[in-house]
């Protein structure tokens, strides 16, 4: 049976102080609470992984980086490799964010290279893709993210995909408050292992966890964690805040 799970993107939060103040609350807010298959996954900034993947050692919670250098060394000054980030014990990396697209010209080819990269080294990753709104308004949003999940993904063997989450991360819901309906999460999902079945035996398509991300809140997540094809999250804003995040892990 797939996992189900729910990851925190912290993004650019969190100072080191404040990132052990949170693992502490969050360590706290989820004592005692039945996780039944669902997994916990934090995503602090580079400079808290190590802190915060010590902090987390012996608890339900992992940890994950939120990007990765597709170099394994080497002159690329600013830059992290998959060994450093397998170094402080973090097992995870969130590839693809839609912020990373926007902001730092990652592509689908780009991204591949690293995907590659995260697997070579061990890692597992969370692929994020998505569609912005004028993609969604046209129509074109299956479009798009067949392309971005094809591009990135597709060269793939059966077996690297049990290293593989999927995050359907709508950019027009990310930290607008605007969430996808659960019927258009649903929809995207299905489509999404429709076409992952369509190139790999079902079994890979079945096996392969397909969070959703765009605004999920304590309030809206268990009418969206109850869609069939909807097997978690990967929470942003929410996700700075022990009481909201601990909220939206009990919704599933
Ligand atoms: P928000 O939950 O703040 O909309 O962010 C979602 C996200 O980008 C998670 O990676």
């Amino acid at each position: 049976m797939r996992a189900k799970i729910v990851a925190g993107n912290w993004k650019m939060n969190k100072t080191y102080g404040e990132s052990k103040s949170l693992v502490k609350e969050l360590k706290t807010a989820l004592n005692g609470v039945k996780l039944n298959n669902t997994r916990v996954i934090i995503a602090p900034p580079f400079t808290n992984l190590q802190k915060v993947s010590k902090r987390t050692k012996d608890t339900v919670i992992e940890v994950a980086a939120q990007n990765m250098c597709a170099e394994e060394s080497g002159a690329f000054t600013g830059e992290v490799s998959a060994s450093m980030i397998k170094s402080v014990h973090v097992d995870v990396v969130i590839l693809g964010h839609s912020e990373r697209r926007a902001y730092f010209g990652e592509t689908n080819e780009s991204l591949a290279k690293k995907v590659d990269t995260a697997l070579k080294n061990n890692l597992e990753i969370i692929f994020c893709f998505g569609e912005v709104l004028e993609d969604r308004k046209s129509g074109n949003h299956f479009e798009v993210v067949e392309e971005q999940i094809k591009k990135a993904l597709f060269h793939l063997t059966s077996d690297d995909w049990k290293k593989i989450v999927l995050a359907y991360e709508p950019v027009w819901a990310i930290g607008t408050g605007e969430t996808a309906s659960p019927e258009q999460a649903q929809e995207m999902h299905a489509f999404i292992r429709e076409l992952v079945a369509e190139r790999y035996i079902s079994d890979v398509a079945e096996e392969v966890s397909i969070l959703y991300g765009g605004s999920v809140k304590p309030s809206n997540a268990q009418e969206i964690f109850s869609k069939v094809d909807v097997d978690g999250g990967l929470i942003g804003g929410a996700a700075l805040s022990a009481a909201d995040f601990s909220g939206i892990i009990k919704a599933i």
